[in-house]
């Protein structure tokens, strides 16, 4: 019997492409543009396997046609809300995903934003870079410590509760989160932190707000204009999870109008576009979605889809199926 045909709509690190290329008859997008939506539509009827990204939209649409020869969608990544699942799981196609490998990583790049936001790193460096640094004195570039301060986190799964933890432990400060439910003791693993079932009630608490819930009709803008005129004056915004979890025009709005101090972002609505009046704002940093991006995080997300294809094509349930 022939290898299953799969396709890799992005180019992977080296390591990975070559143990695919081991198991699979492997097709590279060696141009490592994005997929338009024809070539998306041609690949469900070309290959056996689809391996996206975060960047391959694959809409309901994409799954009407009557003949897909693809049996498995293989999301390079945890978050695959640009994946419809309830149509793959009509055209009984199974959908996977990486959850677990880029916990640290992500939680690693929070608190980066965390950090950069408090000590106005990145206001810092353009301001060196554009030599205007005029050497060093008591009063300049002043920012504000994390250590005792409240960080307030909305979700509390694999990589909101790692950052809990870094924040926590490492930097000494208090843990409030909402969240679809609250933690036993047990997923805390020794964490203080305070449940708030009503986001509004822990809004008004926090000095630092970190966004870690999956994008989903329920989340959809959960900070908007409304959540945000909730948050003290102080209150800094950090978005490693996706762009629609916030009103980037609300977010806008009440930067700008300083109801907030600032906002760490690394997720947005409409990638690789940046709403353009964020880009001269000194309160804020602007990362390019590096989540997950270290060569060790990114070979073991390959490894996990490797993982799953081969449980799939064996004959198995993969380990990540989400439908
Ligand atoms: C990934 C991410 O790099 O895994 C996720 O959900 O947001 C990123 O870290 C990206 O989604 C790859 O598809």
């Amino acid at each position: 019997m022939s290898a299953p045909k799969v396709l890799l709509t992005h180019r992977w690190p080296p390591q990975v492409e070559a143990e695919l290329s081991k198991n699979f008859d492997v097709t590279f997008n060696v141009s490592d543009q994005p997929l338009s939506e024809s070539e998306l539509r041609e690949a469900l009827q070309n290959f056996d396997a689809v391996c996206p990204t975060v960047t391959d939209k694959l809409t309901a649409e994409l799954f009407l046609a009557p003949e897909l020869r693809t049996r498995i969608i293989a999301n390079y990544g945890v978050g695959y809300n640009h994946i419809d699942v309830k149509a793959a799981t009509q055209k009984q196609i199974a959908v996977t995903n990486t959850p677990d490998v880029l916990t640290d990583a992500t939680a690693d790049l929070a608190l980066t934003l965390i950090l950069m936001l408090a000590r106005r790193a990145g206001e810092g460096e353009r301001l060196l870079r554009n030599g205007d640094w005029q050497g060093w004195c008591p009063t300049h570039n002043m920012g504000t410590m994390v250590s005792g301060k409240t960080l307030g986190l909305i979700g509390m799964g694999r990589i909101g509760r790692a950052v809990a933890h870094r924040a926590s432990f490492g930097f000494g400060m208090k843990i409030l989160y909402h969240n679809r439910r609250q933690l036993r003791p047990d997923d805390l693993a020794g964490l203080e932190a305070t449940y708030h079932q009503n986001l509004s009630d822990m809004l008004p608490h926090c000095d630092f707000l970190s966004l870690h819930c999956p994008a989903s009709p329920e989340t959809h803008q959960i900070i908007n204009q409304q959540t945000l005129a909730l948050l003290p004056r102080h209150a800094f915004i950090i978005n490693t999870a996706r762009g629609d979890v916030i009103d980037e025009t609300a977010l806008v709005e009440a930067l700008r109008s300083k109801t907030i101090a600032g906002a760490g972002l690394d997720v947005y609505a409409h990638e690789p576009k940046v709403p353009e009046a964020l880009l001269s704002m000194e309160n804020v940093v602007l990362l390019p979605h590096l989540g997950s991006a270290t060569l060790e995080t990114r070979t073991a997300m390959g490894m996990r889809v490797l993982d799953n294809l081969k449980a799939f094509f064996n004959g198995d349930r993969p380990a990540d199926c989400v439908n």
